[in-house]
């Protein structure tokens, strides 16, 4: 009876996905506990490269069950989308193998017209959202006015639900925000054949997990988005609409902390942003160049490029502190390779103090500047390492900096995008 966590340890795409695919070798579960389709997981497995949004990694070994949690806000269209390029590929996505929380919140076509709505209407104060409908969704699940996933049981009823939201969130569309009304019939009938697909794989899943659990399985929590990107924790208002820390985990799926074995915080060994807000280590340079180019980092999701700076340790160890973070799984190291010295955020100043504690609070990150330790840096190309001591000494030492940083060990290292460049210690 074990369950692992995967969590973003920084602003979303740290590499979850490829850790995922690693641990759900070693898993009979994988459950994805929040956010919807804003997400992006690539996973590369013998050259073939995978592109999930809502489907778990997990699906790709053949042994694994995978969840959807009642925490996630689910595109039904999206979806069926994916699950159908991954059939068309080879991978089964039968009602066995991919379950849909009944306590899961719809996005419908309102949601990413009202997305776009709000974003455009934010003018140069975008947050610069995916535009996915997320942080729609998720307000009407909280103003409690949303459809949840086990209405799609009886279709029909389904339908009329879709038919009447999409009439009154036209009002909305067309008198606040001056846009043309969505073809409520159109859409009603067009969702009525994604329930009749999608009824079968829904469940109770908490019922499912914690059974699951006691019955010796091992679960593993599939994280989207980081840390910092939490509606709570994450720096507030350039956020997503969930809560991918530890505790979203535990509600997202229903389950009780006893279960909780390994919390994994998945960093980079730098730092990157996509959208809005405070970025303390942003480089606007050619060493920030060098990150973006030799790390590819352009969205997964929405094709943008990524900000990309140093690793800040200051967020990093509030990572560490609102997860309880058991250790990390370090991404990307041998995207460092040729940049000397390296740096790391070790503490900011900020209106004149020096802060070792990360601010909560995007006003002040905004006026925070840096402190730098300077770390040799390596030439060497890394991506064939295999064990730690495969590493130069310089990669070495800067691993353990982050450690000692961080308080916690790194029990994985990503050398590569490929399954097997991978160091596990
Ligand atoms: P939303 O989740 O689409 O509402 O976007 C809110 C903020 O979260 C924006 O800054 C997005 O760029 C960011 N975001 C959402 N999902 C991800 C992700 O999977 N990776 C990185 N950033 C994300």
């Amino acid at each position: 009876m074990t369950a692992t966590v995967v969590i973003g340890a920084q602003w979303g795409d740290e590499g979850k996905g490829k850790i995922t695919d690693m641990l759900a070798a070693e898993s009979d579960v994988v459950a994805r506990y929040g956010g919807g389709d804003n997400a992006g997981h690539t996973v590369v497995v013998g050259g073939d490269t995978f592109k999930l949004h809502l489907v778990p990694s997990g699906i790709l070994y053949p042994h694994v069950v995978c969840v959807l949690g009642g925490g996630m806000v689910v595109n039904p269209r999206r979806l069926l989308q994916e699950m159908d390029g991954l059939a068309a590929r080879g991978v089964d996505v039968s009602a066995a193998r991919l379950l849909l929380s009944a306590q899961a919140h719809l996005i419908l076509p309102y949601h990413i017209a009202l997305d776009g709505a709000a974003e455009r209407s934010r003018g140069k104060s975008a947050l610069g959202t995916t535009k996915r409908g997320i942080g729609p969704a998720y307000a009407d699940k909280a103003a409690r006015s949303g459809i949840r996933a086990g209405e799609m049981r009886d279709p029909s009823a389904f339908a009329e639900r879709v038919r009447a939201a999409v009439i009154t969130k036209n009002e909305l569309l067309t008198r606040l925000y001056g846009q043309e009304p969505l073809p409520a019939e159109e859409i009603a009938r067009e969702y009525q054949e994604y329930a009749v697909r999608l009824a079968p794989h829904l469940a109770d899943t908490s019922s499912f997990l914690v059974e699951a659990l006691h019955a010796g399985k091992r679960l593993l929590c599939e994280g989207a988005q980081g840390t910092l990107l939490d509606l709570d924790h994450g720096t507030y208002p350039y956020v997503t609409s969930s809560y991918p820390t530890v505790g979203g985990a535990l509600v997202g799926l229903g389950l009780g902390p006893q279960h909780l074995t390994r919390i994994i915080g998945v960093t980079k060994a730098y730092q990157t942003r996509v959208g809005a807000g405070p970025f303390p280590t942003e480089l606007l340079d050619a060493d920030g160049d060098h990150l973006v180019e030799v790390g590819h980092e352009y969205g997964t999701t929405t094709g943008r490029r990524r900000r990309a700076g140093w690793l800040d340790a200051v967020a990093l160890r509030y990572a560490v502190q609102v997860n309880g973070l058991s250790e990390l799984a370090l991404t990307k190291l041998d995207v460092l390779g040729g940049l000397d010295p390296l740096r790391i955020a070790v503490a900011y100043t900020c209106d004149g103090e020096t802060l070792t504690r990360f601010p909560a609070d995007a006003a002040m990150l905004a006026r925070c500047q840096p402190v730098y330790e300077e770390l040799s840096g390596w030439e060497e190309d890394i991506s064939a390492a295999r064990a730690f001591d495969d590493l130069p000494q310089a990669a070495r030492a800067y691993v353990a900096r982050i450690e000692e940083l961080a308080g916690v060990p790194a029990t994985l290292i990503s050398v590569g995008p490929e399954r097997e460049q991978t160091i596990c210690r």
